[in-house]
């Protein structure tokens, strides 16, 4: 790209040659690191205001480096960031264009403070962000996802286990179960926000400095709960990237499992829902296809974002302390997560919002496979105090009878039934119906409609929404 090749003038001073192409290509973080830009200036007054109020520079010169920061902040905003590979990365850019605009008086910015110390203040600016982003994301998909609950609390669709039908449950509760994860995902980054919350700025270079600096002041300036407290640590720390990305992680795989769950609904010999047009596709040969794209795609960056993770784990292993180069590829895999993230999040929150579930379809699914077998081996427990194996043993008889004959548990005559067992009486029916099933399992965190409508509305009380349950 860009550039002289003499040496460079932020470090060049004991350096007879400039570096090769190479070398200037491979060192250039700017490509990526200027999205830290406002980070980069925020950081940067607050420490020159700290670097004033110490008497460690004069009020003039420290006055005067914040307004040139100002101004370089509003040209980053209107032109961009300039990529010039000679100036590295963001934080040399920016202080080289402060030197043009206000002069001398530049070069004492970087007074008791290093890049390695700034890089670290900065990209823990950006990581607090995405997860206050990611946060509000999730809570808006935690909002659809209730809202979606509280309709369906009574639409009985098939439970499953190895894809199989299992028992039937309801609607409200398999779209609960997607908030009760989205509800540990918020919990995971918050936690992340709460460990990460303190400013390393002040631990210079990696042993801290001799300037009478007060790293209370630049933590509070900007919104950390207080310093880091071992130099060393805090230059060459990347946990806190290291556990946005496990949250990340974590989080992608459940969109990803709801995104399947979709494309599996969404499937013609399923067909319980119909996803909205604005997040389907068409296929170019096939009229008739309505694609699941978006949601594959949130199945695909899944992979995409443990990916990030995975790479960020094997770059920081086994880096001695403190700051090693290896660390300033830190950013990309996080910016790819994070914008990866964000679309995720607003793919889900779409689907769930706006998909149209096809219910009278759930309902019939769940008429077949015998779903209600349990509770005919329950009803027999109950009713008549048959030990639950045998109850099983019985039940399966049933089940193997209403196979070969092609008709549901109910359908069976109470000759029939009482053929197999005759303990059993009409009473029986009255448990075997779908609907029967579900209000019966009324355990806590069970699938009956009571139940559901109770999670809900603890659910919008959580989320400091109006009651509709
Ligand atoms: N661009 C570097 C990074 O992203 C900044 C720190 C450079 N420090 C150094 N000693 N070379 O990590």
């Amino acid at each position: 790209m860009s550039g002289n090749s003499g040496s460079n003038q932020m470090w060049g001073g004991r350096f007879a040659g400039g570096p090769s192409a190479i070398m200037r290509e491979i060192n250039a973080s700017i490509p990526f690191d200027k999205a830290l830009w406002r980070q980069d200036i925020a950081a940067s007054k607050a420490h020159v205001d700290m670097l004033g109020a110490q008497g460690i520079v004069s009020a003039e010169d420290a006055a005067l480096i914040s307004d040139g920061l100002d101004k370089v902040a509003a040209e980053y905003e209107a032109e961009g960031v300039p990529e010039n590979w000679d100036l590295e990365d963001i934080h040399m850019t920016t202080e080289s264009r402060l030197a043009e605009l206000i002069g001398p008086a530049a070069g004492r910015l970087h007074t008791a403070r290093s890049r390695n110390d700034q890089v670290a203040t900065d990209f823990r600016l950006w990581v607090r962000d995405a997860i206050d982003q990611a946060e509000l994301g999730l809570r808006q998909l935690q909002v659809a996802l209730v809202a979606r609950a509280g309709e369906h609390a009574d639409s009985i669709m098939p439970g499953f286990t190895h894809l199989q039908t299992a028992q039937p449950v309801t609607l409200g509760h398999h779209l609960m179960a997607y908030y009760e994860m989205i509800a540990r995902d918020r919990s995971r980054f918050a936690d992340a926000r709460r460990r990460m919350n303190r400013s390393p700025l002040g631990s210079a270079a990696l042993a801290g400095t001799g300037f009478p600096i007060d790293r209370f002041r630049t933590a509070a300036a900007l919104g950390f709960d207080g310093p880091t407290d071992n130099s060393l640590d805090s230059v060459s720390d990347r946990d806190f990237a290291l556990d946005y990305l496990m949250a990340a992680a974590q989080c992608s795989l459940h969109l990803s499992r709801l995104a399947e769950e979709f494309i599996i609904w969404a499937s013609q010999p399923f067909g319980f829902v119909t996803l909205p047009d604005s997040l389907s596709t068409g296929s170019s040969i096939m009229p008739q296809k309505k694609n699941p794209d978006a949601a594959e795609l949130v199945r695909g960056h899944s992979g995409r974002i443990v990916g990030c993770l995975t790479a960020l784990m094997i770059t920081m292993k086994g880096l001695p302390l403190a700051y090693s180069k290896d660390m300033q590829d830190d950013k990309p895999p996080v910016f790819e997560a994070a914008s990866l993230l964000a679309l995720s999040i607003a793919a889900m929150t779409g689907m769930v919002a706006e998909a149209k579930f096809r219910t009278e379809r759930m309902r019939a699914a769940a008429e077949l496979g015998y779903a209600t077998a349990t509770d005919l081996a329950d009803w027999l427990v109950r009713q008549a105090n048959i030990p639950f194996r045998e109850a099983h043993h019985i039940t399966g008889s049933a089940v193997k009878l209403a196979e070969s004959r092609g008709v549901a548990l109910d359908q069976l005559s109470l000759d029939d039934l009482q053929a197999i067992d005759p303990r059993i009486d009409e009473r029986v029916y009255a448990a075997l119906s779908v609907e029967a099933s579900v209000a019966a399992r009324c355990s806590h965190g069970g699938t009956a409609p009571e139940e559901v409508r109770k999670r809900v509305a603890e659910a919008q009380r959580a989320l400091g929404l109006e009651e509709t349950a």
